[in-house]
């Protein structure tokens, strides 16, 4: 079987190595939210930063009274195929990059053929299940984006991570809404803007 990974972070922006192609595919029923801790990529052991795991949306809305799903947001991602030549190597790779608290599942992901009919691909998928110690579940947005913008690790800014993921799922999908990534993209750039004036 051809080993496929479905990437809805940052493996959008920053694709795994040896991907012999790519497809453009989007979920039903789960939820992108920023509700995960990284102590190893976007902030430290000390101050974690914040990334993105997939929650089903019946979960997220026992989680959150506050950052609803609103039923017109789609999860969308790139579904990548590696070279089988690679593979051992790859799914190594990805298991170190993803070690803190994600699990490797398999979801369905869905793509538009040719005729333009609806169809499903199974997909591995790196997901920050809500029983690992890194999730953190919902978190006012308010204060959510102060974590991400104040936050920095190894791998850089944690605002860096949003920045990067809003514009790559904008050109993903122009026609595709992600309420959640759009409200701290504003929330962001005004502390930004704000961090200016006052410098
Ligand atoms: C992914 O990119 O699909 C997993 C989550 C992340 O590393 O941002």
């Amino acid at each position: 079987m051809t080993y496929t990974v479905f990437g809805y972070g940052s493996l959008i922006f920053k694709p795994p190595p040896h991907v012999i192609s790519e497809v453009h595919g989007f979920l039903k029923g789960y939820v992108r939210r920023f509700a995960q801790k990284s102590h190893d990529h976007r902030g430290t052991p000390e101050n974690p930063g914040r990334v993105v795991t997939l929650i089903h949306k019946e979960e997220w809305d026992a989680f959150s009274g506050s950052d609803a799903f609103p039923d017109e947001d789609i999860v969308w991602g790139k579904a990548y195929t590696i070279d089988p030549a690679f593979e051992k190597e790859v799914r190594e790779y990805l298991d170190y990059r993803e070690k803190d608290g994600y699990t490797l599942e398999t979801v369905d992901v869905w793509g538009v053929d040719l005729d333009g009919e609806e169809v499903i691909v199974l997909h591995g998928c790196y997901v920050g299940r809500n029983d690992n110690p890194s999730f953190i579940g919902s978190e006012p947005l308010d204060v959510l984006a102060h974590k991400i913008w104040e936050s920095v690790g190894p791998s850089g800014p944690n605002k860096e991570y949003l920045y990067n993921l809003v514009e790559a799922v904008r050109k993903l999908a122009p026609e595709s809404h992600d309420s959640h990534l759009y409200a701290l993209e504003t929330r962001i750039r005004a502390l930004d803007r704000l961090n200016k004036l006052d410098s």
